[in-house]
């Protein structure tokens, strides 16, 4: 959040700088222009009278009172028009361009109103303005053109203003910043814990609805969390990453939920299913696919939900998939299922002992398994079954819960970062 906040307070500081820094030229502008117009108002109107005149005293009061101009203000080129815009005469200031007074002529002459352009003359704002001379009668008799220089002091008070609110922009982002850093840090915070909320009451949904099924064909949750445990494992061996291992989470815990839509007397009978009962205990994946598909945090675990009693060879059910068009998950979970399966109590048989298991799961390699899986899961299943298929069910539990915390970040709130949580849920 620190590191953000610092990336963001350089590229605001630039961007309010420069609209800052545009808005302050704008004002020098204006206030040069003002300062410019100020200065020539006294002295276009003592001219007025003489300016459309031709007596010659006339004339040359009014050159001699234009030098003086010169001399005294801010300008350093004035000219005067008559009312027929007739050059009555210009003065340049000693060490000026003498083609100053003509450099905006082209902007400035056809207009009958007040005109002025701004420009930079040896690094100092100058203004050329065009005023209209006005009689008491409210008539224009004349143009006053001039070139107004700012004088260094003026220079360096623009100068240290537009600094000065250049540094305030600067300073009052960076407050803004540190003030707004703890807020922001409290809000976050209260946003982990509402996400951490979130994916506990998700992770308790997924293991109330997956005890729901459970409950209807056996006592006990564990084979549900054996099997979620041994799909973990085997998907960390074989390199899964998490955001797959996430979606076998949730599709080992309710790879049966299509269960619920499979009647009593089917799921319960003690013997064989026969042809017409198989058909309707077959259904179960697609009743599965009804019921989770529909709400968006469980939709990845159709992979495992819907495809889990395909076979490698195509021979399985469900959707009649075939060889690696089979989900990943689904042929990775068809292994573990049928080994726990195997290898655990049921009410109706002992559990085989691991090397009789192995001994089936092998044969079935190429056909009921994607036999690449099978290389693998032979090298790691008698550590698997060591760790979790001979151990209590309070103690897979245990370790499946720490895994489910692991992968989906349900705790230690203060040390999860909000993306990655915004990702899982
Ligand atoms: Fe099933």
């Amino acid at each position: 959040m620190i590191i953000r906040l610092l990336l963001v307070w350089p590229f605001l500081s630039i961007l309010i700088g420069a609209i800052v820094y545009v808005i302050e030229l704008r004002r020098v502008d204006d206030l040069v222009k003002d300062l410019a117009v100020s200065e020539s108002r006294p002295f276009t109107y003592d001219n007025v009278d003489y300016l459309n005149s031709d007596e010659p005293a006339h004339r040359l009061l009014l050159r001699e009172r234009n030098e003086e101009h010169i001399r005294m203000g801010h300008f350093i080129a004035v000219a005067l028009y008559n009312r027929a815009r007739q050059k009555v005469n210009e003065v340049i200031r000693p060490g000026f361009d003498k083609d100053l007074i003509g450099w905006h002529k082209q902007d400035l002459i056809a207009a009958d109103g007040m005109r002025y352009k701004s420009f930079y003359l040896d690094r100092k704002i100058s203004v050329h303005v065009l005023v209209p001379l006005i009689n008491g009668s409210e008539e224009i008799v004349g143009y006053f053109e001039g070139v107004y220089l700012t004088d260094r002091e003026t220079m360096s008070a623009i100068q240290a203003r537009t600094t000065a609110s250049l540094v305030q922009v600067v300073v009052i982002i960076l407050a803004t910043a540190i003030t707004l850093y703890p807020i922001i840090m409290a809000l976050n915070k209260d946003l982990l814990r509402l996400s951490v909320d979130l994916s506990q009451a998700n992770i308790g949904m997924l293991k109330v609805l997956g005890s729901a099924v459970a409950k209807r064909d056996s006592d006990t949750n564990a084979h549900n969390y054996r099997v979620t445990l041994y799909a973990i494992r085997f998907a960390e061996a074989i390199g899964l990453g998490a955001d797959s291992i996430r979606s076998l989470i949730k599709g080992a815990f309710l790879h049966d939920v299509g269960k619920i839509g499979v009647s009593d007397t089917i799921l319960l009978k003690p013997g064989k299913l026969n042809g017409k009962e198989f058909a309707i205990m077959k259904t179960h994946p697609r009743h599965g696919e009804d019921i989770i598909g529909r709400y968006a945090w469980l939709k990845d675990a159709l992979s495992v939900v819907r495809y889990h009693h395909e076979k490698f060879d195509g021979s399985g059910y469900g959707a009649g998939l075939k060889g690696e068009d089979i989900p990943l998950q689904a042929r990775l979970f068809a292994i573990v299922d049928v080994f726990d399966a195997l290898t655990s109590r049921r009410p109706y048989k002992e559990p085989l002992p691991f090397v009789a298991a192995m001994r089936i799961i092998r044969q079935e390699s190429g056909a009921h398994f994607d036999p690449r899986l099978i290389n693998i899961f032979e090298g790691i299943a008698w550590d698997l079954f060591e760790k979790i298929g001979s151990v209590a069910d309070a103690a897979v539990e245990m370790e499946l819960d720490a895994l489910v915390e692991k992968y989906f970040n349900t705790s230690k709130t203060d040390n999860v970062q909000y993306d990655q949580f915004r990702k899982n849920l």
